[in-house]
């Protein structure tokens, strides 16, 4: 496979090619086990996303909507255990993935619309994407990839990180590429595929949970709505709550990643204060060029 080792990361991180993404070839490896053994149910739900776009969130959000008939903000496992092992990554956790098939089960990905197992879209799954602008989610990348090989700020200057990135060197990059995979098959798939906008979400967050509980088959009744539960879930899940969790302060989500530094700040427009000009324009006519046409807005 076509290699790439980040410059701007010292050398400490290898990305392979794998299809048309880069990625860690120990997560290439149980792709390649997915897509060869994964048999999707047609009731699975995917949660898919780019990285650093709001996965975390929206995990903590669909297992508070999915079991708020037993739990609340009171006893919900969210208080003690991190949204990432609440639902599991499909090319990370494969096997546990696999044992939950059968049952209707929720799984995250990360992967590109065209590599996802055939399963999933033979079974005619459905697919939460949820995305967020490009250059929060560079800088948010940038942070998470320098801390997993421990490299301090001084170190990694963020102008060359922004360079691979906008070359598309980053996991399961290029970004927009990732966006757009999702964004056609969702033009087919439309009853399928639900576009969930990180920016959005925050700006509305009544709004779009209830989108969302309903596009994944757990519709707030009105008696719900009226004992104010979409509300609680939203503060049981909110960056303040979460972030605060000593589960979520300590502990590790694998091996490289402290459970932390998947809560961050959580600020929209925390790019202006690592942006040139110079960068503004580059990304802005980048994604004008690849995702114009069809309209999204990313800036
Ligand atoms: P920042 O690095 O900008 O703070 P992912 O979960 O896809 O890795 O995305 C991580 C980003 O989502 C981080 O952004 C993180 O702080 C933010 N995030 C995590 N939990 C959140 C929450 N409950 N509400 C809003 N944003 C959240």
């Amino acid at each position: 496979l076509p290699q790439h080792t980040c410059s701007w990361l010292k050398g400490k991180s290898t990305l392979f090619k794998y299809q048309d993404f880069w990625s860690y070839e120990e997560i290439i490896k149980e792709v390649v086990l997915a897509q060869q053994s994964l048999k999707a149910h047609p009731t699975d739900v995917f949660l898919c996303s780019y990285p650093k776009s709001g996965t975390t969130w929206l995990k903590a959000l669909v297992f508070a909507i999915i079991t708020r008939e037993k739990f609340d903000e009171s006893n919900s496992p969210l208080l003690t255990t991190m949204p990432h092992n609440c639902i599991p990554f499909l090319e990370v956790e494969l096997e546990q993935t696999i044992a939950s098939q059968g049952n209707s089960s929720f799984v995250a990905t990360h992967l590109p619309y065209n590599s996802l197992p055939k399963s999933i879209l033979a079974s005619n799954c459905k697919m939460v994407y949820i995305y967020r602008n490009v250059k929060d989610v560079i800088v948010s990348y940038y942070h998470m990839a320098r801390e997993a090989v421990k490299l301090p700020m001084e170190d990694a200057p963020f102008e060359e990180a922004f360079d691979e990135f906008y070359h598309g060197f980053s996991v399961y990059g290029p970004h927009w590429d990732h966006i757009l995979g999702y964004w056609k098959a969702s033009m087919e798939r439309r009853e399928i595929i639900f576009f969930l906008k990180y920016e959005d979400l925050k700006k509305e967050p009544s709004i779009n949970v209830k989108k969302l509980a309903e596009f994944i088959g757990y519709p707030f009744t009105i008696e719900e709505e009226k004992a104010g539960v979409i509300e609680s879930i939203i503060k049981l899940c909110s960056f303040e709550n979460l972030s605060n969790l000593e589960v979520n302060k300590n502990g590790y989500a694998n091996e490289m990643i402290e459970n932390r530094l998947f809560f961050r700040k959580a600020k929209d427009e925390d790019w202006k204060n690592y942006f040139t000009d110079e960068m503004i324009e580059k990304i802005d006519n980048l994604i004008y060029e690849k995702l114009g046409a069809i309209g999204l807005v990313l800036k």
